[in-house]
């Protein structure tokens, strides 16, 4: 990779939008661009410079949009295209970035492609999917879509079984089974050369880069990601040659992978090996005040990638996101503090789901919208303030894309922002810290203090340049003890109390947080 990185995500602090509940502005019920657009003040006030924005193209949405059926269009309930260029022109005002999210790995039945795919007649994207030869064989190990064409074939899916799989080639095609191509035949060719054409469309409108969905699926029978690896070396050239500061973060929980891709950071997942539910989201989440939690395969987890790396393959921790339960679903209270004290002082870009900020909960019980399933609940409106529908839509209630979080004490932005003991005055005040020490950030190096099995606190030291901080984490409700070669400086943050070192025994209270210069 040439040095092209975009200097503005080394201290990238992302806001991620879900659309459709963010703020609607027309009152139909679902969120809208312009609605983005009267809330980057908010956001930006928060201290985020950087938006990733859920899939906002064309889609009958039955996966939320990421069944895309027009990759140049945006959504017409969002907005034209041109709404969407003036929020890129209004997030660059205000030196914001806007990514838009990329998905490269399948399409929607009603894609055009497909349609035209599942013709018998061969025609231009006959290849632009991966179909087997006939009805009867099932591509191994992948789902399939079959009997809805006169295509005499299977097609293979990549998520839902309407989201038909996207052909890039195989790695090694089984030379028993002529209709896997390999990455070189004309039609992954093709699908590849369009999806270059896609990225040059909306780079050039002026998006700043992309969240790619499910990077790591692209290439099929692909073990060891060899094949995916190279075709995304294939775009980083293109981009190199054609827009070099666009920055690309993947979805693919393998960070030494999707950097040799060219990718520039990559995404801890909440599924798969990674040991991110220890933390958060597990029956003992390690930042719950009950203290019984584990964070040592984490940090373990953590490392391996880490060193295969060579520390540069950089790792966003999420507070949440649309796939995953409310952070505030399992920790409560002043934890949420400790829990964003800990994502805010990670290497990478920290990435905020809306409404985390103020502790949104989950709501309960949600028949699915859209495909969301026991997603739906982490997709409720934004709460904002105490007029209608939480000043979210002036829509009737039941035209909501999803159903308000209707519990009495449900936390507002307005309320929040009054208050200084807030979390979200809490998180901005832990923004500011970060952005104000270069240790803190994306590329200060991490190294890990006390992580012990079942043990709290969890201590680690970040440091860039001269700079080093030690970061102290402690949500257990019970005041404890570690042992600690470094001599504390200056608390840049403290939250519950302060430390107290006594030689080489450092104690911190119950519930607590703090930064220390060393
Ligand atoms: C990951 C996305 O985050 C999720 O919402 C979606 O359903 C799948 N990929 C399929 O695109």
């Amino acid at each position: 990779m040439k040095d092209n990185q975009p200097l503005w995500l080394n201290n990238a602090i992302f806001y991620e939008i879900y659309p459709q509940s963010f703020n609607d502005t027309n009152g139909d019920g679902i969120g809208d661009f312009q609605g983005i657009i009267e809330k980057l003040d908010y956001i930006k006030e928060l201290g985020c410079n950087a938006l990733w924005i859920n899939p906002c193209f064309a889609s009958p949405f039955g996966d939320a949009g990421y069944d895309v059926s027009d990759y140049y269009l945006a959504a017409p309930r969002y907005g034209t295209n041109e709404d969407l260029k003036r929020l890129f022109d209004e997030a660059h005002k205000r030196q914001m970035h806007v990514l838009l999210d990329l998905v490269p790995g399948h399409t929607s039945v009603e894609h055009k492609w497909f349609k035209e795919s599942m013709k018998a007649q061969k025609n231009e994207f006959t290849d632009r999917y991966v179909w087997t030869n006939s009805i009867w064989e099932e591509p191994q190990g992948m789902g399939c879509i079959r009997g809805i064409s006169d295509r005499d074939g299977s097609c293979a899916v990549n998520f839902f079984s309407h989201q038909p799989a996207l052909n890039y080639g195989f790695y090694k095609p089984d030379p028993t089974k002529p209709w896997q191509q390999s990455m070189d035949d004309e039609g992954p060719k093709a699908t590849l050369g369009e999806l270059k054409n896609i990225m040059r469309f909306w780079l050039g409108l002026g998006c700043d880069g992309f969240r790619v969905d499910m990077a790591g699926s692209l290439v099929k029978h692909d073990e060891d990601s060899k094949g995916t690896i190279k075709l995304w070396q294939n775009v980083r050239e293109f981009l190199d040659n054609e827009f070099p500061h666009a920055a690309m973060v993947s979805e693919w929980g393998e960070p030494n992978k999707s950097l040799q891709g060219g990718f520039h950071m990559d995404f801890l997942l909440h599924f798969g090996p990674s040991h991110y539910n220890d933390l958060f989201r597990c029956e003992e989440p390690y930042f719950s005040g009950r203290g019984k939690g584990d964070v040592s395969q984490f940090v373990a987890k953590y490392l391996h990638n880490y060193e295969k790396s060579e520390k540069k393959g950089l790792i966003c921790i999420p507070s949440g996101n649309h796939d995953m339960d409310r952070l505030a679903r399992h920790i409560k209270g002043d934890n949420l503090k400790i829990a964003f004290a800990f994502l805010l002082s990670m290497p990478g870009a920290p990435f905020i789901y809306y409404g985390d900020e103020i502790g949104m909960n989950y709501v309960e019980n949600l028949v699915s919208v859209e495909g969301g399933y026991g997603r739906t609940g982490s997709r409720s409106p934004m709460q904002w303030d105490d007029t209608l529908n939480a000043g979210f839509s002036l829509a009737p209630q039941e035209k909501l894309y999803v159903k308000l979080d209707d519990s009495p004490d449900r936390p507002t932005v307005k309320a929040q922002m009054a208050d200084e003991d807030s979390l979200y005055n809490e998180i901005k005040r832990l923004i500011e810290i970060r952005q104000a020490n270069k240790a803190l950030q994306s590329k200060g190096e991490i190294e890990f203090v006390y992580a012990q099995e079942n043990e709290y606190p969890f201590v680690y030291k970040r440091s860039a340049d001269d700079e080093a901080v030690l970061v102290i984490l402690n949500p257990a409700n019970r005041a404890v003890t570690f042992d600690c070669n470094y001599t504390l400086g200056k608390a840049i943050y403290c939250f519950g109390g302060k430390a107290e070192q006594n030689g080489g025994k450092i104690t911190v209270p119950a519930c607590f947080a703090g930064y220390y210069k060393l």
